[in-house]
């Protein structure tokens, strides 16, 4: 191990759904000194259907590096180790003996593979969703990558002829990135973490393995799967061509772990939200795996070098801040998301009774149901704008709720606060409501960058440098502010009875 100099810093890749970031971190700080992000586009060629071309991805990152190597000028030097976190699930094929995809990334919260779904579910006895849970920890559904492999196997004539000629690999974003960083189709490293592989529906959630029954199942070669490694350890360098050239690479997490790590939710009890496009509640279970009975997946929060892998229940929802996308650029009523949301729905003292379940496609936890449809009920001539923004952010907030009530019934002993994060934590109004609908103070983190601290602090870790005690287990190292409920038991039990039921109008609607 290389000794740690006092101006060390550490760079971050942060690829998500909607943006791809580089920024850099001083170790044992919470704030990153340097950042640059980029948009990345998704193409949505069919309804339900959304797409991202992977050498965009991978330019971005180029991008966003140079611009931050600018910024930093000689300090620039000083930046020993990269980490790398992204959006889980998105899966990508590509030639490696050319280094070209096969096909655009399918993104996680594409929908096309309902029909692969159905193709598995008619293998296993009942059609039950929930058959493989006790091996790879998930329920069947077009979300995880599996489907989307086997999807891309059969419709793209290309994969089936990369597959054939054994110059296919799969990856999700981070395996992406790590092998074309370090050097591609010349040697580069096919590697993923065990985070991200436990979102594949391929690894053996026990074992930490890829799984042979799982692999049959869906007729996947084992020979286009990456290695499986931890999520803090030297995996490699930065090949000659990209900006970093030499630096380590030294963390991988998906994002939504990225940022339990970044809360230091490290101890077991402790649970995060963090808000973004979507809306991710992981709760560290600690070495122990537990088995939802109630609609929560199983899910590797992290593993640190050697160290024994650590469990986490997930609630996923789909569509969070995605909604307040739909609600500017398909119905127009507002121009800057971050600007205006919550001047606007501060305009309404309430959501005048209407209740909008943003089931765009589907729902996820704890419903898991391929077939809702998003619904917006209780209008009224009243009902302005203002009232369906409000009804919108609340929605992030119920469907929080939904996953806490799940939790608490998993767990057996319920939180008493939740600690949230991500983009959309800015809006206070969503935090005071998400207080006043849960019924539990919520702690929001201050720094913007959790996801990214995350990662930089596993790189760390794997550096040998201690500066933000990661096993500490002091989640008061994070500076927050809190939000109280205001509502009383029976006015929140009134309204969530009332989300029930406007969920129950989404269901099915996609069969009716
Ligand atoms: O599982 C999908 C999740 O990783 C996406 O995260 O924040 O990029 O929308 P985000």
């Amino acid at each position: 191990m290389e000794k740690v100099h006092k101006d060390t810093l550490i760079g971050v890749i942060d690829a998500g759904t909607r943006t791809v970031k580089f920024c850099v971190f001083r170790p044992g700080h919470t704030k990153e000194i340097a950042e640059h992000t980029v948009d990345i586009v998704t193409h949505t060629p069919q309804e339900g259907w959304s797409e991202q071309d992977p050498k965009e991805i991978l330019s971005a990152v180029r991008k966003c590096i140079d611009n931050v190597v600018q910024q930093l000028g000689l300090e620039a030097i000083n930046i020993i180790t990269l980490g790398i976190t992204n959006q889980r699930e998105t899966t990508i094929l590509w030639d490696k003996t050319t280094g070209e995809p096969l096909y655009n990334a399918i993104v996680w919260n594409d929908i096309r593979t309902d029909s692969t779904v159905d193709i598995i579910l008619a293998k296993v006895p009942d059609n039950n969703t929930n058959y493989f849970k006790n091996i790879c920890g998930l329920p069947i559904s077009p979300y995880f990558s599996a489907f989307k492999i086997k999807w891309l196997m059969h419709f793209a004539p290309q994969v089936k002829k990369a597959i054939k000629a054994e110059t296919c690999l799969f990856g999700t974003v981070d395996t992406w990135i790590l092998w074309n960083l370090t050097g591609g189709a010349k040697g580069g490293k096919h590697y993923t973490d065990v985070t991200n592989a436990s979102r594949t529906f391929l690894m053996n959630i026990e074992l930490l393995t890829w799984d042979p029954l799982l692999l049959h199942t869906f007729k996947i070669p084992a020979n286009i799967l990456p290695e499986i490694k931890s999520s803090s350890e030297i995996y490699g360098r930065v090949a000659r061509g990209f900006p970093l050239e030499n630096v380590r690479i030294s963390s991988i997490l998906g994002n939504q772990q990225a940022s339990l790590v970044g809360q230091r939710c490290l101890k077991e009890g402790q649970a995060k939200n963090t808000y973004r496009s979507g809306c991710f509640l992981l709760y560290n279970t600690g070495i122990s795996k537990v088995q939802s009975t109630h609609g929560l997946v199983t899910t590797v929060a992290y593993k640190f070098g050697s160290k024994p892998a650590v469990y986490a229940l997930e609630g996923s929802v789909a569509v969070a801040g995605a909604a307040m996308k739909w609600l500017r650029d398909n119905m127009g009523f507002m121009g800057d998301i971050q600007k205006e949301t919550e001047s606007l729905a501060q305009e309404v003292f309430n959501t005048g009774d209407v209740y909008f379940v943003p089931a765009f496609k589907g729902l996820y936890a704890p419903y898991w149901r391929k077939d809702a449809r998003g619904i917006i009920c209780g209008l009224t001539a009243f009902s302005t704008k203002q009232h369906i923004i409000r009804a919108a952010l609340e929605a992030v907030c119920f469907q929080t709720r939904d996953i806490l009530e799940a939790m608490n019934k998993d767990c057996g002993i319920p939180l008493t606060k939740l600690h949230v994060d991500g983009k959309m934590t800015v809006n206070s109004l969503l935090m005071q409501l998400q207080a006043d609908i849960s019924g539990m103070p919520v702690v929001r983190a201050q720094s913007q960058d959790i996801t990214a601290l995350g990662t930089a602090m596993a790189a760390g870790a794997a550096e040998g440098i201690k500066a933000w005690e990661i096993y500490s287990e002091e989640r008061e190292l994070v500076p927050s502010d809190t939000f109280l409920p205001t509502s009383t038991e029976s006015e929140r039990d009134a309204r969530y009875t009332k989300w029930k039921m406007a969920v129950q109008r989404s269901l099915g609607w996609a069969l009716a």
